[in-house]
C-alpha cells in the first residue's frame, strides 16, 4: 500500500467531526436540493437502485471532515490495493479476492476464478441434465459464510420456479438436519458440503450424519451424492468426496465474502447458471462504481460515512436494517456476519488499540412485521438508531396490488415519521422526530440487483474498516470459544465454577 497512514491527522479529524454543528433533519431539508444532493440512482444490470441518504444527518461539513479522515487513512491507496489483489489482510498475509469472482482484480486471480466457475457451471448443468439421476432436493451443509449467503440468495430469488428445492443446514443442533431430512427423499437428494477450511466441526458432523441418513435409506453409494465446495480440496477428498465432485475456490476469498465462489453452488442449482451469472454481474457493477467513483459521490463510501458519523460522533452503538420485502428477510442475519465479523475489532490492522468505537451492532428485521414489535423503541426510545429501509418497487407476489402498495406505503411512512416526529404536550404521545434513516429502493429484486445490494454492503463494510484502520478480513475473535469447546471432556482441563456446574448438570463432566 502506498503512503503512510497519519493517525494524528485522523484523530484530529474525528475530533473535528464530533465538534461540528448538528443541524436537525428539518433544517437540512429546508435547504434547496437536499434530496437530489443525497440520493443517487445507479443504473445497474437488473434495474435502477436508488440510495437515498437524504434523511441522515450527513451534510457538506460532515462529509468534508470524513474526506479529510479518508485522506489521513490512505483510503484511496487501500481501495486500490483491494482491487489490485494486493495483501489487504495483513494478519493472515492475504489478498481479499471476492471481487475476482466477479471478474475484477488481478489478472491471474480473475482467470483462476473463471476456471473454477467453468468447473462449477459444468457440474451444475450436468446435474440439471440428469447425470446424477433424478435430483429434486439439495441439502446444503455449511455454517457462517458458507451458509448465510446461500440461504439469503435462495430465499430471495428461488421461492418460485426453483430448479431444485434447497435446504440450508448450519446448526450443529441435530434438530436442524432432521428438519431438512423430513422434507427430502434420500433417493432424489444431493448433499453439498460447504466449508472453506473443510475442518469446521458443525459442518463435518452434519455431513457425516447426512451420509448415515443416505446409508440408512439404502443408497448404495452415498459418497456419490456429495459435492464439496471448499478452498481445501485435499481435505474434502480425504474426507471422502470424489475429486470430480469437489468445486474449489481460492484461499484468498474470505468465508463471509464467498457467496460468489463455489459456495454459490446451491444458488446456481436453484436458479440455473444464467441466474448465477446475472448475480455476479450485478455485483461487478457495484465493484466498478466503488472502484472508480470519487468518495463524495460513491454510494458505498457515503453509506459508510453515515455509519461512521453516527458511531463516532453521535454515540450510536447499533444500526438497524429493515427489509420491506419478505424475500429479503434473511438480509439482516447476512449483514450481521458481514459487518460484525469483519469490523467487530478493538485493534487496528497493525494490532495497536483502536481507541474508538468500531462496528456498531447490526440488527434488524422485516417490514411490516418489525413495526409491530420493535419500532416503538425507534420512535420514542432513548437510543438514537440509524435505520436502513430496503424495498423493491416491483412486487414479488401476484396477489392483489393492495399488498405491495401497503408494504411500500408503510416503508416510506416509517422513514417520514422517524424524521418528522409529531409534537404533543402529552409526553406519552410525543414523537421527538429527527431520527435518521436511509432508503435503498430497487426497481426490482432479481439476481443482478441482489448481487448489487450484497456487493454494496461488502464495500460499505470495507470503507468503514479503511476509515478506522481495521483489517476487515480476519476473525480471530471466533477462535477462543472453539478452542474451549474442543477441550471440554479432556482430562486435566479446568473451568470456572459456573461452567463446571453447568457441565455437570448436563452430564458432560
Ligand atoms: O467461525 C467463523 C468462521 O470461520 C466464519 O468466518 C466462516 O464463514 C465460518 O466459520 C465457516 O467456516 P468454513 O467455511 O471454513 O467451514
Amino acid at each position: 500500500m502506498a503512503g503512510t497512514i497519519d493517525l494524528g491527522k485522523a484523530d484530529a479529524g474525528w475530533a473535528a467531526l464530533a465538534a461540528l454543528p448538528r443541524p436537525t433533519l428539518a433544517a437540512l431539508f429546508a435547504e434547496a436540493g437536499r434530496v437530489e444532493g443525497y440520493s443517487t440512482d445507479l443504473a445497474l444490470p437488473g434495474g435502477t437502485i436508488r440510495f437515498d441518504l437524504s434523511k441522515t444527518h450527513l451534510d457538506a461539513a460532515v462529509e468534508a471532515a470524513l474526506i479529510d479522515i479518508a485522506e489521513a487513512m490512505q483510503f484511496d491507496a487501500l481501495r486500490a490495493a483491494l482491487f489490485a489483489g494486493e495483501v489487504v489482510n495483513p494478519s493472515e498475509g492475504r489478498a481479499a479476492e471476492h471481487i475476482a469472482q466477479r471478474g475484477i482484480g488481478k489478472d491471474a486471480s480473475v482467470e483462476e476464478a473463471a476456471r473454477f466457475h467453468e468447473r462449477m457451471r459444468a457440474l451444475v448443468e450436468a446435474i440439471h441434465e440428469g447425470v446424477l439421476g433424478d435430483v429434486k432436493s439439495l441439502i446444503h451443509i455449511g455454517i457462517g459464510g458458507s451458509a448465510l449467503g446461500p440461504a439469503l440468495a435462495i430465499d430471495a430469488l428461488a421461492r418460485k420456479n426453483s430448479k431444485v428445492a434447497v435446504h440450508v443446514v448450519s446448526n450443529i443442533d441435530g434438530c436442524a438436519l432432521e428438519a431438512a431430512f423430513a422434507q427430502c427423499d434420500p433417493a432424489t437428494t444431493l448433499i453439498a458440503v460447504a466449508s472453506k477450511t473443510f475442518t469446521t466441526t458443525e459442518t463435518i458432523l452434519n455431513a457425516n450424519s447426512a451420509i448415515e441418513w443416505l446409508l440408512d435409506a439404502g443408497i448404495a453409494d452415498p459418497g456419490g451424492r456429495v459435492i464439496a465446495l471448499t478452498a481445501a480440496p485435499d481435505k474434502a477428498v480425504e474426507w471422502g468426496v470424489d475429486e470430480t465432485r469437489v468445486l474449489p475456490f481460492q484461499e484468498s476469498v474470505g468465508g463471509r465474502y464467498s457467496l460468489w465462489s463455489s459456495i454459490g453452488f446451491p444458488v446456481a442449482m436453484a436458479l440455473g447458471w444464467q441466474g448465477f451469472a446475472e448475480f455476479l454481474d450485478g455485483a461487478a457493477a457495484i465493484d466498478r462504481h466503488f472502484a472508480d467513483t470519487p468518495l463524495a459521490e460513491n454510494v458505498c463510501v457515503r453509506a459508510a460515512f453515515s455509519d461512521l458519523y453516527y458511531t463516532q460522533a453521535r454515540g450510536c452503538q447499533t444500526r438497524a436494517c429493515f427489509a420491506y420485502d419478505e424475500r429479503l428477510k434473511l438480509l439482516p442475519s447476512y449483514l450481521q456476519q458481514l459487518e460484525m465479523e469483519s469490523n467487530g475489532k478493538s485493534v487496528r490492522a497493525d494490532g495497536t488499540p483502536l481507541g474508538r468505537p468500531s462496528a456498531p451492532v447490526t440488527w434488524g428485521g422485516v417490514g411490516t412485521d418489525a413495526q409491530h414489535a420493535v419500532f416503538q423503541l425507534l420512535h420514542q426510545g432513548t437510543h438514537l438508531i440509524p435505520v436502513d429501509f430496503i424495498a423493491a418497487i416491483m412486487p414479488g407476489d401476484d396477489l392483489d396490488t393492495a399488498h405491495h402498495v401497503g408494504l411500500l406505503s408503510n416503508c416510506f411512512a416509517q422513514g417520514a415519521a422517524l424524521m418528522a416526529g409529531r409534537a404533543s404536550t402529552d409526553g406519552n404521545r410525543n414523537y421527538p422526530g429527527d431520527r435518521p434513516s436511509a432508503t435503498i429502493l430497487c426497481e426490482a429484486l432479481n439476481p443482478a440487483t441482489l448481487g448489487a445490494l450484497i456487493a454494496f454492503h461488502e464495500h460499505r463494510t470495507f470503507a468503514n474498516a479503511a476509515m478506522l484502520g481495521i483489517n476487515p478480513f480476519d476473525q480471530f475473535g471466533v477462535e477462543l470459544g472453539k478452542d474451549i469447546a474442543r477441550s471440554i471432556g479432556q482430562a486435566g482441563v479446568d473451568f470456572d465454577a459456573s461452567t463446571t456446574a453447568l457441565l455437570e448438570a448436563a452430564g458432560l463432566a
